[in-house]
């Protein structure tokens, strides 16, 4: 009896075995390639961070720019639905704040090259921001527009820790080299 026929006689398909293997195999070069083609964040994250941001915040055509004025639109649209109790509007502009998009390219092209080293922070934002859209809209949905209003401000310092870190300093203009300030 040939080693195929032994196989087929103890019920394994020569055929369904072999290409068993081979698909193993593909499966490997497949698995190896995408873990080579994956960008690997940047020191100081976890490895799974922008993944996780992924299935929270939708890909967008904006730059970072745009995305911050639409956060800024949506909170002052949370403050105005506490100085009219909507609290409709409140849980709505919450949940797009939380889940705001993301820029084209992702959030890294657009901080300064020399705050890479800073980066580590950015899941700290990250839990700000959503985790206080959450309670805004949880107190929202209980109709507590006080609870609300205290959560503005621990959101309020992710935005400002975030903006102290990797905004610059907003207004100040260093002038090109040789050109004087006009007079006032
Ligand atoms: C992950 C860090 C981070 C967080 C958190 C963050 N920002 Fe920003 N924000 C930035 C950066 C970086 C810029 C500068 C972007 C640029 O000039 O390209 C910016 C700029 C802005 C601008 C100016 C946009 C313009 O037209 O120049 C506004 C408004 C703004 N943010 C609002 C907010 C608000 C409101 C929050 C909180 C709800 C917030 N940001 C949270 C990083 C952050």
């Amino acid at each position: 009896m040939t080693q195929n026929e032994q196989r087929t006689k103890q019920g394994l398909n020569p055929l369904t075995w072999k290409r068993g293997v081979w698909l193993l195999f593909a499966g490997l070069v497949v698995w190896c390639g995408l873990s080579v083609a994956q960008p690997q964040p940047p020191a100081g994250l976890p490895p799974d961070f922008f993944q996780k941001l992924a299935a929270t915040h939708r890909p967008s055509e904006l730059t970072l720019r745009q995305v911050m004025q639409e956060m800024l639109a949506d909170l002052q649209s949370v403050i105005t639905g506490i100085a009219l109790d909507n609290k409709e509007q409140v849980a709505e502009a919450a949940q797009r704040l939380g889940t705001h998009k993301m820029p084209k390219g992702g959030l890294l092209p657009y901080l300064p090259a020399d705050k890479q080293d800073q980066l580590g922070v950015l899941p700290a934002m990250e839990s700000i921001i959503g985790g206080g859209a959450q309670k805004i809209i949880a107190a929202a949905k209980e109709g507590d527009m006080a609870a609300v209003a205290q959560q503005i401000t621990p959101l309020l310092q992710g935005c400002v820790t975030c903006h102290a870190l990797f905004r610059g300093t907003p207004g100040v203009v260093s002038l090109p080299a040789g050109a004087t300030p006009m007079k006032p």
